[in-house]
């Protein structure tokens, strides 16, 4: 079941068209990569899923009212907040739970990603990839049934990459969490994606399950992972 459609999306910033009659689903419980050249429309393209950006034409349904998290690729932690009260923050703001209800959300995403003991730091005194760990953790602590990363791993080295792709795994098979992952690592998505969509030219070039990606003989497929060919080991 599609949890996620868009159909024949289009999208322009003044004269210059980023989505061209996109087309694509995502089922309940998988974990979709998106990969494509910067300035494609992949960050357009979650912030239609949220609302953030509306379609000049074609349509984005959501299935059901699910929460919804978002991983953003700036990071966007609060500096004057401690990692607690970041986490606590879409809590706060968008439901009553009593401050021990709270407590007990915020410390469980915080062990999930195992920063239960950087609590009471601010985000300019965490490395960047605890700084990630704290935006994951604040994606989720609504206990998102979808959770949208936008280039999770970017500015990572690989053992702290391979870490967060862990954790979007342990969060996809424990939680069942819906996943779309942004991504530059194509190494990393056919590790971690049940299905990966080339995006180009504003359109889904192809969405394929991992195994079958990397040996497609899609042109356009082969053309970006030529491109890619220095990434993939
Ligand atoms: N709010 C906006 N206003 C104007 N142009 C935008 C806006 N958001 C994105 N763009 C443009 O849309 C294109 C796609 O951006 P983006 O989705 O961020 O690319 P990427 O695939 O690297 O994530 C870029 O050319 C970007 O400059
Ligand atoms: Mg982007």
């Amino acid at each position: 079941m599609s949890v996620i459609r868009f159909c024949g999306v289009k999208k322009s910033f003044d004269s210059s068209v980023v989505l061209d009659g996109l087309s694509f689903e995502v089922e309940n419980g998988e974990i979709l990569a998106i990969v494509g050249p910067s300035g494609t429309g992949k960050s357009v393209t979650l912030k239609h899923i949220v609302g953030l950006l509306e379609p000049d034409e074609g349509t984005v349904e959501v299935e059901g009212d699910p929460r919804i998290g978002y991983l953003f690729q700036s990071g966007a932690l609060l500096a004057w907040l401690t990692v607690y009260e970041n986490v606590a923050l879409p809590l706060k703001e968008t439901t009553r739970l009593k401050d021990k209800e709270i407590d007990a959300a915020v410390m469980d995403a915080l062990r999930m990603v195992g920063l239960e003991d950087s609590a009471d730091k601010y985000p300019g005194e965490l490395s960047g990839g605890m700084q990630k760990r704290a935006g994951l953790a604040r994606a989720i602590v609504r206990r998102a049934d979808i959770v949208l990363y936008d280039e999770p791993t970017s500015g990572l080295d690989p053992v702290t990459a391979l870490s967060i792709h862990r954790l979007i795994k342990k969060l996809n098979s424990e939680q069942g969490v819906t996943s779309i992952v942004v991504t530059h690592d194509i190494q990393g998505a056919l590790n971690l994606a049940d299905r990966i969509m080339l995006l180009k030219d504003g359109k889904a070039v192809a969405a394929l399950k991992a195994s079958e990606f990397a040996s497609s003989d899609n042109p356009t497929v082969r053309e970006f992972l030529t491109a890619m060919k220095g990434e993939l080991k």
